[in-house]
């Protein structure tokens, strides 16, 4: 008998990539989470409705593989000049969201937004289409640590010119987003991922530098993360689970890359996050009901159990070093 049980989860950001490394990425996403929003950044990049067909099929077809129950919600990769008609082709391929990467802000998006006014055609077209504008919130320009800050202007206007337009504020980092995202009318909310949560940037380098928790927006300070904290378990609908797992091989590690593999232990870690606030109570509103209330997806039918039963993070999982390897966990998740 599992200590907790809840609802099904829903992933609502998680890079799944490409090729053979898929497979077992998708398989850890497809034991704990019903639905997960695949995010675009693959190369070349989900923007038109035959890759988003493509890679939804390839997806599908690794999950069946895995022997689970699960399904992918497609998001494309809006680019600037795309246009609107591809942008209602993409609606009409079954996407639910369009994923909006600053030029440059981090892996694979060297093709992404440099001039916001640049995608204005195509926002009033996913506003007519009823899709999400999912945003990596971030202004490569600024330094590392102020980047979420100094792209809060930028949201703030798209709220204002696109009035009609629902957003997804995507892995907050920083006090200051939460507060953003509480002044926004309803039709915006934020994901919040496990890493920012419950870890903070001296995980990454306040002893050894740990490049297994570098990801992009950067872990920032205590402070930072207890109003993550505080949104996530405060029961507001404005906030749900995005996890932004994003593995790197060990090769792109050690070549900078941003990301944490984080699909493995994000319901422990937040199973522990949520029971440090005292708001277990509140776990299954986060994970498995205000993302899909948002996204007007129905809520999934299947269990999680989570249990407190501990067990160490292995050093290597799918060719990958996970987020929180080599730590001890209190909680497993296993769906029932
Ligand atoms: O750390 C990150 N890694 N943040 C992102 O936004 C993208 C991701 C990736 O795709 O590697
Ligand atoms: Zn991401």
């Amino acid at each position: 008998m599992a200590d907790l049980e809840i609802r099904l989860p829903d992933d609502f950001h998680v890079h799944l990539r490409q090729g053979q490394a898929m497979a077992a990425y998708v398989a850890r996403t497809a034991a704990h989470f019903g639905r997960f929003l695949a995010m675009p950044n693959v190369v070349p990049p989900l923007s038109t409705a035959g890759s988003l067909a493509d890679y939804r099929l390839a997806v599908t077809a690794a999950v069946a593989a895995a022997g689970f129950d699960a399904e992918p919600v497609m998001c494309f990769k809006l680019l600037p000049g795309m246009g609107r008609d591809a942008v209602f082709a993409c609606a009409a391929a079954g996407a639910k969201a369009g994923k909006y990467y600053p030029a440059g802000a981090t892996t694979n998006s060297s093709d992404g937004i440099a001039d916001p006014g640049s995608v204005s055609d195509e926002l009033d077209a996913m506003e007519a289409a009823g899709l999400v504008l999912s945003v990596h919130a971030e202004d490569p320009r600024s330094p590392a640590l102020e980047r979420e800050a100094a792209f809060l202007p930028v949201v703030d206007r798209m709220v204002a010119h696109h009035r009609g337009l629902r957003i997804v504020v995507e892995h907050l980092s920083t006090a200051a987003a939460v507060d953003a995202v509480k002044l926004w009318p309803e039709r915006v909310s934020a994901t919040i991922s496990a890493h920012h949560l419950a870890f903070t940037i001296d995980d990454m380098m306040g002893d050894r530098l740990d490049p297994s928790y570098f990801c992009r927006p950067v872990l920032k300070g205590a402070r930072d993360r207890e109003a993550l904290v505080q949104a996530a378990t405060a029961g507001s609908p404005r906030f749900f689970f995005g996890s932004d797992s994003a593995p790197h091989p060990p090769a792109a590690k050690a070549a900078g890359s941003a990301g944490c593999y984080s699909s493995p232990v994000a319901m422990s870690l937040l199973a522990a996050v949520f029971e440090a606030a005292g708001r277990l109570d509140r776990l299954e509103a986060f994970v498995s009901e205000n993302g899909a209330r948002f996204y007007g997806l129905p809520y999934n039918t299947g269990k999680l159990g989570l249990s407190r039963s501990p067990w160490t993070v292995p050093s290597e999982l799918d060719g990958v070093t996970p987020l929180a390897a080599g730590r001890l966990l209190a909680w497993t998740a296993a769906r029932l």
